[in-house]
């Protein structure tokens, strides 16, 4: 089928690969015309695995072309929008660039009428695709229909080819039978409802994981007292069916993209309609005081911080992306800057996005650097590069051999044995 996406970010490309994988036709547009150079060359604009090479074996088939007109998406039966609904001010998702994008459509319509079906992938909160079909209802034989999306960044392009659900917000059988078609080939299990279920279920998806997030996190703060480890009570739990072994993993926090600004444009549709959700809000403020309970531990190792130096390893929100977008160790930085430390940091791709907000920090290319001397390390992002270490050499390398462990991942007892000072997230001691 012949598809048009909007929107070439991380959704948007990851969308425009995996249909044109799957041997549809496919147009992305963005209004960013450096993006759509480094595409049209076969670079991917951001860091996803399998992305570029998926997208040079797309483009040589010739399933997928780029632009910033989108007037050559006038053939497309399915047009995606895939643009941004960041966090606007009041904490609402601020709609500007969807509402754009749809009326760029409503042009493209009338210049070019044909049966049309205008697929909303952004995340928008409840009521917005009612609100886009009745801005386009005087456009005969255009269809409106949420397909919320639930790739994972680190993971999308194979998230995308394998879903575990596809959800379809339509009550129009027109636009339900194209999707059929569509994703005809994606044998997974496929929820049909109305428009406002499928917007709210993408919210609640997020809102539920960034629950158990917090939840943990929150269980990691007693076990710190009581000597119980958080790892261990995960582990334990997520062995129940009924709970299941995800996200149940203590650390410094939710960032990204999503969780944050999801999080808080659900309890703003909430509070317009006079409903508390009074869980999510306890979910964020213990999300947004996690990396500062954990590093009151380095402090209360390491008091006078001031002209410390301390080894920050991972930038990005998660591993296997480049997405700064509200990581922890933006708020990790803060604190530690605000201490008076020094900090030398370290991260295979995401360095460039976070020396533009922080060009005082010092980064290095190489893991080992940035122990160099250090007084403590914190693990900020579990990146195969920042655990899979030669412990004898970090060691040589440190100045004071203290190691602030912010997810879990670094090998505690060898730790230990070796005579490091070693500091999880919900374990006592060091
Ligand atoms: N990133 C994720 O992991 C993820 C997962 C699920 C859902 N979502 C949702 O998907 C949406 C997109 O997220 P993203 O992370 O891909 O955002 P992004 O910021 O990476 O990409 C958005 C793109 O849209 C482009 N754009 C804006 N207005 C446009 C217009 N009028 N025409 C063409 N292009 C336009 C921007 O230039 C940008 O390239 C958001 O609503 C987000 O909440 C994101």
């Amino acid at each position: 089928m012949k598809v048009a996406v909007i929107g070439t970010g991380y959704v948007g490309l990851t969308t425009a690969v995996s249909l044109a994988m799957n041997g549809h036709q496919v147009i992305g547009i963005d209004v960013v015309a450096k993006k759509i150079e480094q595409l049209q060359r076969g670079h991917s604009p951001i860091f996803e695995p399998g992305l570029e090479e998926a997208l040079q074996h797309v483009l040589t088939e010739k399933t997928v072309a780029f632009t910033t007109d989108i007037r050559e998406a006038t053939e497309a039966q399915i047009i995606y929008l895939c643009v941004g609904t960041p966090e606007a001010e009041d904490g609402e998702a601020d709609l500007t660039y969807v509402l754009a994008a749809v009326e760029q459509i409503r042009q493209l319509h009338e210049r070019a009428p044909a049966e049309r079906i205008i697929v909303i992938k952004s995340t928008v909160p409840v009521g917005t695709g009612d609100k886009v079909a009745e801005l386009l209802r005087t456009c005969e034989h255009l269809h409106v229909a949420s397909n919320p999306e639930f790739l994972r960044e680190g993971s999308a392009l194979q998230d995308a080819l394998h879903p575990s659900r596809i959800v379809i917000g339509t009550d129009d059988e027109v636009a339900a039978e194209k999707l059929r078609e569509l994703y005809a080939g994606v044998d997974v299990p496929w929820v049909q409802t109305t428009r406002a279920n499928a917007e709210l279920i993408k919210y609640a998806a997020n809102a539920f994981l960034a629950t158990r997030i917090s939840f943990m996190n929150e269980l990691a703060r007693l076990s710190a007292v009581i000597g119980t480890d958080v790892s261990t009570i995960a582990e334990g739990i997520g062995l129940d069916s009924r709970i299941g072994p995800q996200f149940l993993r203590a650390g410094l926090g939710y960032g990204g993209s999503c969780f944050p600004k999801d999080t808080i444009a659900l309890l703003q549709v909430a509070k317009k309609n006079g409903v508390r959700l009074s869980i999510l809000e306890q979910v964020r403020e213990v999300n947004r005081t996690q990396p500062e309970w954990f590093l009151s531990q380095l402090k209360a190792k390491l008091p006078e911080l001031a002209g410390m130096r301390i080894a920050l390893l991972g930038l990005s929100f998660k591993p296997d992306t480049d997405d700064i977008r509200e990581a922890p160790s933006l708020k990790v930085i803060d604190y530690l800057q605000k201490e008076g430390a020094q900090i030398t940091a370290y991260d295979p791709v995401a360095v460039e996005s976070v020396q533009a907000l922080y060009p005082d920090v010092t980064y290095t290319q190489d893991p080992y650097d940035a122990f160099a001397g250090a007084d403590a390390a914190v693990l900020v992002t579990e990146w195969h590069a920042c655990i899979d270490l030669d412990w004898a050499k970090v060691k040589a390398n440190m100045n004071s051999p203290l190691l602030f462990d912010g997810r879990n991942a670094w090998p505690a007892k060898e730790l230990q044995e070796r005579g490091f000072f070693y500091l999880g997230v919900g374990k006592s001691g060091g």
